[in-house]
């Protein structure tokens, strides 16, 4: 961790971050007590599942957040910290956002990143940290959560191999 080592304590102990399977750190911040049930859902949910939830999420020292997909859009949010590289694969081409805090170098405070999308994230900026959040109605089941396998990556997408060999972790 080569700066900002106090802030990124402080938070992973304020809000108690805890590691995520994506890679990176979170904390589930909202759910709502109503829940929609799973006949009210398009029929790609398999569950009843709150109206939505929102989490804090950080990357720190060289963590990304690896390829995965989930069932619902996710939006993201910027708080603090250095820009990030937000990663979508939609129909066979990269996408690429900057969430970051200065709209004159382009950057975003929020993105949506479309369901069934597999995406990644990491800092643009190696071994520093951002602090952001990720809204998804409905709202989070582990069970809408997929992470990418290098190899079904590369059949949709192999022009991009070398950020796909990078961003996935089986
Ligand atoms: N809860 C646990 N993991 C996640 C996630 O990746 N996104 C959202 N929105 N909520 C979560």
């Amino acid at each position: 961790m080569t700066y900002s080592g106090d802030k990124v304590s402080f938070l992973v102990e304020k809000f108690e971050l805890l590691p995520h399977p994506e890679g990176g750190w979170y904390k589930e911040i909202y759910r709502s007590d109503e829940i929609i049930r799973q006949q009210d859902l398009p029929g790609r949910f398999q569950s009843d599942h709150s109206f939505s939830t929102s989490i804090y999420y950080l990357l720190k020292d060289y963590d990304f957040s690896a390829f995965h997909r989930i069932r619902q859009d996710e939006i993201w949010h910027f708080y603090l910290g250095s820009p990030v590289k937000l990663y979508i694969l939609k129909d066979g081409k990269q996408e690429l956002i900057m969430l970051g805090d200065n709209p004159e170098a382009g950057h975003v405070f929020q993105a949506v990143v479309p369901f069934g999308c597999w995406f990644a994230a990491e800092v643009s900026i190696p071994d520093s940290f951002a602090f952001l959040g990720c809204t998804v109605s409905p709202g989070f089941d582990f069970s809408d959560f997929e992470l990418a396998s290098f190899e079904e990556l590369q059949r949709d997408y192999g022009a991009y191999s070398t950020l796909i060999r990078r961003m996935t972790r089986v």
